[in-house]
């Protein structure tokens, strides 16, 4: 847990707040953000690598929230971005253009006038046909386009399949061997400018040797790119930094940026940084209230009113949440945050806990040790990363609200949507 989630007594605080008060004013299931969290996490990175030209972008994908975006916008951040949708929601809070990476393998036409309109930093483009689409598209437009290429430096992540970006078999970047030969090309469109070269080869990784493996194909790279004469101004490392959400034991953030600085020593070019969980995942949790319990014969069930909808990983990739009981020791009297029940239903026991949606991989954690009664609070831990940002609607289910807290004082940070709204563009035939 980190400090900005924390019992005070027996009841579970964020920051200066009592969990219990954001569900009574704002209802479940509600995300709860730490601003503090947020600017101490953002700091580690900027503290790291002070005295070093950097830009640290942050991964708006993991949490798009305007007010979290706003946060980091405040404190000088830039944003890697992977949508136009990403970039509108990056400058509606307050974002700098001029800082903005954008990524992704399929970027449209829409979505390059948008962002050569803006004036972002530059495009990490990650295929020929890119290349030749935002030539023609920046010309059309009488500008010319700054490049990044985004190489896969065929590196082992060790992380989860579905979250592995660096490998040959994946659909991401440029392929090492082909990368000078597409450098070439770039630097002979016309309407391009080459600045940067980035890499990014997965998520959740919890050790610095594959990150370290990767900086060395590219600098290989930038070498050979120099000695043709094409100097490049920024390399962008990515993001991918883990976190701990059970028991992992990821690097701290200033030995991660060390690993990295100690293998671009001697190095000029400006750094680039696109972190998005290890600046967001453990300053959110996920507070959501149990409706029933249910004892089966097998397992105990503790229905609860967030479900795959709201936080979406337990289902997709099998992952663990910490979840914890806002009151720790539910007393025979009934109260908002503990709940009420019998003494047996008290009872510490292990229980699925499962959300209302009609599906058996609709759960959020299996087998937790937890003395609950029905009507309990509970916080489901490290969802302020792919939380929010990955629910969608399914079962018509109004997305959660999101608050921040700021020591003692919770701003509404997004209102729950209400079933009305998700409808809205609907017709009969
Ligand atoms: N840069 C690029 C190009 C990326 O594709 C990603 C994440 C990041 C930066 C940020 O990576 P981070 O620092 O957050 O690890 N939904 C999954 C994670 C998918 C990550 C996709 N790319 C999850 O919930 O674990």
């Amino acid at each position: 847990m980190s400090n900005y989630f924390h019992y005070r007594g027996d009841r579970l605080y964020a920051e200066q707040v009592p969990l219990a008060d954001i569900a009574a004013q704002f209802d479940t299931p509600c995300y709860v953000y730490s601003r503090a969290a947020l600017t101490d996490s953002l700091r580690q990175f900027t503290d790291a690598l002070q005295g070093r030209e950097h830009l640290i972008c942050y991964a708006v994908k993991a949490n798009s929230n305007l007010a979290i975006l706003n946060v980091f916008a405040r404190l000088g951040a830039g944003f890697d971005i992977v949508s136009g949708g990403e970039l509108q929601r990056v400058l509606a809070a307050g974002g700098d253009a001029r800082k903005v990476v954008f990524s992704g393998v399929g970027k449209s036409v829409a979505e390059m006038l948008l962002a050569l309109d803006a004036g972002i930093l530059c495009f990490n483009v990650e295929s020929a046909a890119e290349l030749e689409r935002l030539n023609e598209v920046a010309g059309s437009m009488g500008k010319i386009a700054p490049v990044s290429l985004r190489v896969n430096p065929d590196v082992d992540a060790k992380t989860h399949p579905y979250i592995s970006t660096g490998l040959k078999q994946n659909k991401f970047g440029v392929a090492y061997d082909e990368a000078i030969a597409l450098y070439r090309k770039a630097r002979d469109l016309p309407h391009l400018r080459l600045t940067g070269i980035d890499c990014h080869i997965g998520s959740q990784l919890t050790e610095t040797s594959p990150f370290i493996a990767a900086t060395e194909k590219i600098l290989a790279l930038v070498d050979t790119l120099a000695g043709e004469g094409i100097r490049l101004e920024h390399i962008d490392l990515g993001g991918g930094l883990g976190i701990r959400y059970h028991d992992e034991t990821p690097p701290a953030i200033a030995d991660y940026v060390a690993a990295l600085l100690g293998a671009l020593r001697g190095r000029s070019e400006k750094l680039i940084l696109e972190p998005g969980r290890v600046l967001a995942g453990n300053a959110g949790v996920l507070l959501t209230r149990v409706e029933y319990l249910k004892h089966g014969e097998e397992k105990n069930f503790a229905i609860v009113d967030a479900a795959m909808n709201d936080l979406m990983r337990p289902a997709l990739y099998d992952a663990f949440h910490e979840i914890l009981p806002v009151c720790r020791q539910p007393s025979p009297q009934p109260s908002p945050a503990c709940g009420g029940g019998s003494e047996r239903e008290r009872q510490s026991l292990l229980y699925e806990i499962v959300g209302p949606i009609c599906e058996t991989g609709d759960f959020i954690g299996h087998a937790r040790n937890l003395a609950i009664a029905p009507q309990a609070l509970l916080a489901v831990l490290s969802a302020g990363a792919y939380g929010m940002s990955m629910s969608s609607n399914y079962n018509t289910r109004p997305r959660a609200a999101e608050v921040v807290v700021d020591g003692n004082t919770v701003h509404l940070a997004r209102e729950r949507e209400t079933v009305q709204q998700l409808y809205a563009g609907e017709k009969l035939i």
